[in-house]
C-alpha cells in the first residue's frame, strides 16, 4: 500500500494556455514539451486502514487539508481504485516551487504514479497521463519519456500526452536562469481562466495547429535554428496574451527582461541560444549541448541571476524503491 515515484518537470516549446473545461483541465490547444532532468519531484504515497485522515507534507511543510489540490487528486485515485482509505503523502522538490519552474507538473505526475501504484491500480501510460492531467494540465506531459506531445482532445479519454522521441534523441539543453524565488501572485490555474479575455487569444488558437506541425518538423530534422526561432516567438506570444488579459498578468521582472535582451545579443555575437518562458519570472535558455558551458559562464557573471540549473532531456515519471516515509 506504499509506493514512491520520481517525476521530472517539463518545459513547453509550444505552450498550453487556456482551458476548454476547467474541471477536467482540457486544454484549448495542443502543446509540445521536453522533460527536464534536474527539476524533479519525489513523492511517496501510503494508503493505510490505520490512518484516520489524509496528511500531506511538501518540502517538509505540513499542508492544510481544506480545499487541497493534492487531496482532490487522491480522491480521483481512490475513486478509480474503489477505495476509501486515507493516505499519507510526502513530497520533495529539488527546486523552488511556484516560481514558474512548473513544480505542479512534476508534482502531480509523481503523485499520480506513486498514488496509483499505492492504491494497487495498474494503469497504462495513457491512463496515467489522463489522470495526471486532471491534477495539473502540464503534468500529463511529465508521464511519457523525453520529447512529448499533449494531444488536446475534446474529452477526458482523448486528452493525454505521448512520447515523440526518447530522451537521448536530441542533445539539447535547457539552462534555467533563476532570477528570483518570489512566488507568483496569480497561479497558472487562475491564469488559464483569463486567457480568453485577451483580444489576441483567438488569433493565437488559429495559429496553433500550424505551429505544432512546424515544431515537430524542426525536431524531426533537428533543425536547431528554425526550432529556436519558433519557440522564442511562441514564448513572447504567450506573454503577449498575459499582458493583454483582464486583469493583466505581468510575470517578467526587470532581471528577466535584461536576460531576454542579452540572449539576443549573445546570438548576434555567435552564441546560438534561444529563450523560452512560462508563467513566472525565470528564463529558460535553450541551446545545443556543445554550447551549454558557454551559456552557463555568461550567466554566472550576471548579478541578476541567482542560480542556474542545467537540464538535459529526461525520461518521464517512474516508480523507485526508496521511500520517503
Ligand atoms: O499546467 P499548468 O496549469 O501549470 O499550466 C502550464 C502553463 C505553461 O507553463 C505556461 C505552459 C505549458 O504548456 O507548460
Amino acid at each position: 500500500m506504499k509506493a514512491t515515484a520520481v517525476a521530472p518537470s517539463n518545459i513547453a516549446f509550444i505552450k498550453y494556455w487556456g482551458v476548454k473545461d476547467e474541471i477536467l483541465r482540457l486544454p484549448k490547444n495542443g502543446s509540445i514539451s521536453m522533460n527536464l532532468s534536474e527539476l524533479l519531484t519525489t513523492t511517496t504515497v501510503e494508503f493505510n486502514p490505520d490512518f484516520y485522515q489524509d496528511s500531506i507534507t511538501v518540502n517538509n511543510i505540513q499542508e492544510i487539508i481544506e480545499g487541497n489540490r493534492i487531496i482532490k487528486h487522491l480522491d480521483r485515485i481512490r475513486k478509480l481504485a474503489n477505495s476509501d482509505l486515507k493516505a499519507k503523502v510526502i513530497s520533495e522538490n529539488n527546486f523552488p516551487t511556484s516560481t514558474g519552474l512548473s513544480s505542479s507538473a512534476s508534482g502531480f505526475a509523481a503523485l499520480t504514479v506513486a498514488g496509483a501504484a499505492a492504491a494497487g491500480l495498474q494503469l497504462s501510460e495513457k491512463e496515467l497521463s489522463i489522470l495526471a492531467r486532471q491534477g495539473s494540465g502540464s503534468a500529463c506531459r511529465s508521464i511519457p519519456d523525453g520529447f512529448v506531445e499533449w494531444l488536446d482532445g475534446d474529452t477526458s479519454e482523448t486528452s493525454y500526452a505521448v512520447s515523440l522521441y526518447p530522451k537521448d534523441y536530441w542533445d539539447i539543453v535547457d539552462v534555467v536562469a533563476v532570477v528570483s524565488t518570489i512566488k507568483k501572485e496569480i497561479s497558472s490555474t487562475e491564469g488559464h481562466k483569463l486567457a480568453t479575455t485577451s483580444p489576441f487569444f483567438d488569433r493565437r488558437l488559429q495559429l496553433n495547429k500550424e505551429k505544432m506541425r512546424l515544431v515537430k518538423h524542426y525536431i524531426k530534422e533537428k533543425n536547431f535554428t528554425a526550432f529556436g526561432q519558433l519557440i522564442e516567438a511562441e514564448a513572447l506570444e504567450l506573454h503577449a496574451i498575459y499582458l493583454t488579459s483582464h486583469p493583466s498578468l505581468i510575470y517578467l521582472l526587470p532581471a528577466s527582461l535584461r536576460l531576454l535582451h542579452l540572449v539576443k545579443k549573445w546570438r548576434q555575437e555567435g552564441l546560438e541560444v534561444y529563450f523560452t518562458l512560462n508563467t513566472g519570472q525565470d528564463v529558460h535558455l535553450i541551446c545545443e549541448k556543445k554550447n551549454a558551458k558557454k551559456v552557463v559562464q555568461k550567466l554566472s557573471v550576471l548579478d541578476e541571476v541567482q542560480n542556474t540549473i542545467i537540464n538535459y532531456p529526461s525520461k518521464g515519471a517512474h516508480l523507485i524503491k526508496k521511500h520517503l516515509l
